[in-house]
């Protein structure tokens, strides 16, 4: 089995969670310690590559009137357990922007200020099957994995990819913004399809005023193509191994079907039947197949 760098912690309902291997417990009880969160805060919120950096994007430029600034979108919306990594803590509590903002993976029970229903946080959620090639490709671009997608396949239905399980993860947020006015839950698929729609639904959310200059402007510069082609928003600057796809990979529906074998599809499908029987959340796999 490829060795999948990692790191565990706490997961805050008792027992433990993979995580990446630049997030320990160190930067969990840091955070713990020193976040203090606003009841104006942002918080872009989301399992990796689910569309995190699309949503921070809309999120950026909604409350930045749609410009873009110099800023590299990791900086404009700062990643919250990224702590040591980039920014130290002092400088992510202290930016500048008003609300502050901020983008994160980490899972509901660990993310500040979430139960206390003070901030708002906007989750994104992707089917499972997409997020899984997605998350394969990042694995071996950024994190220096060296594994194939057969074994890839294996640690993340075993939800031992950083931030472990997907089900756990998507369905702990699902679950809250069911009872809780200040999680937005937007699922990838929607902003696909009429990604016009999503922002609207952003900027009611943060309560921000869209005339429709401005809302086609923030639409028009969060499609694949503009945030492909526009530094401060394609992520290429932590893009590490060329013989792999850049951040700004596809950016489709469906993709899995290139990379899944019958076998694998017939696995996938048993545990993700067992693992949403008792929810009412749905997801869009393409070609009309909605489960
Ligand atoms: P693919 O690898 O399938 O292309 P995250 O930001 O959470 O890491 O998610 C990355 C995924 O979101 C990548 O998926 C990326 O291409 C996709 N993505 C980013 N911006 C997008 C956009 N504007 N439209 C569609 N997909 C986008």
């Amino acid at each position: 089995m490829a060795k999948y760098k990692h790191t565990i912690v706490k997961n805050g309902k008792g027992g433990y969670v993979v995580f990446p291997p630049f997030v320990t417990q160190k930067e969990m009880d840091l955070i713990e310690e020193k976040f203090v969160v606003r009841d104006d805060d942002v918080f872009v919120t989301a399992y990796p590559k689910s569309g995190t950096t699309w949503m921070e994007q809309i999120v950026h430029l909604t409350l930045n009137n749609g410009v873009q600034g110099d800023k590299v979108l990791s900086e404009a919306v700062p990643w919250v357990e990224g702590i040591n990594r980039y920014q130290g803590v002092e400088k992510l509590l202290n930016q500048q922007a008003k609300p502050r903002r901020f983008h994160s993976h980490l899972p509901y029970h660990l993310m500040p200020g979430a139960k206390l229903n003070l901030a708002k946080y906007i989750y994104v959620a992707r089917n499972p099957k997409d997020n899984a090639i997605s998350f394969y490709f990042h694995s071996c671009s950024k994190l220096g994995y060296d594994g194939t997608w057969d074994e890839f396949f294996d640690l993340y239905i075993q939800g031992k990819v950083g931030y472990g399980s997907f089900f756990d993860h998507v369905l702990d947020w699902w679950q809250a913004s069911q009872k809780s006015n200040n999680i937005l839950f937007v699922k990838y698929e929607d902003m696909k399809q009429d990604l016009r729609q999503a922002v609207k639904t952003v900027a009611d959310f943060l309560g921000v005023k869209l005339d429709e200059e401005l809302w086609e402007a923030i639409a028009s510069q969060s499609s694949f193509e503009s945030m492909a082609a526009n530094p401060q928003a394609n992520l290429d600057w932590v893009y590490q191994r060329p013989e792999f796809p850049k951040h700004m990979r596809k950016g489709i529906i469906g993709d899995w079907r290139n990379y899944f074998t019958t076998e694998q599809n017939q696995i996938f499908d048993e545990i993700y039947l067992k693992s949403m029987k008792d929810t009412d959340l749905q997801f869009d796999f393409g070609e009309g197949i909605i489960i």
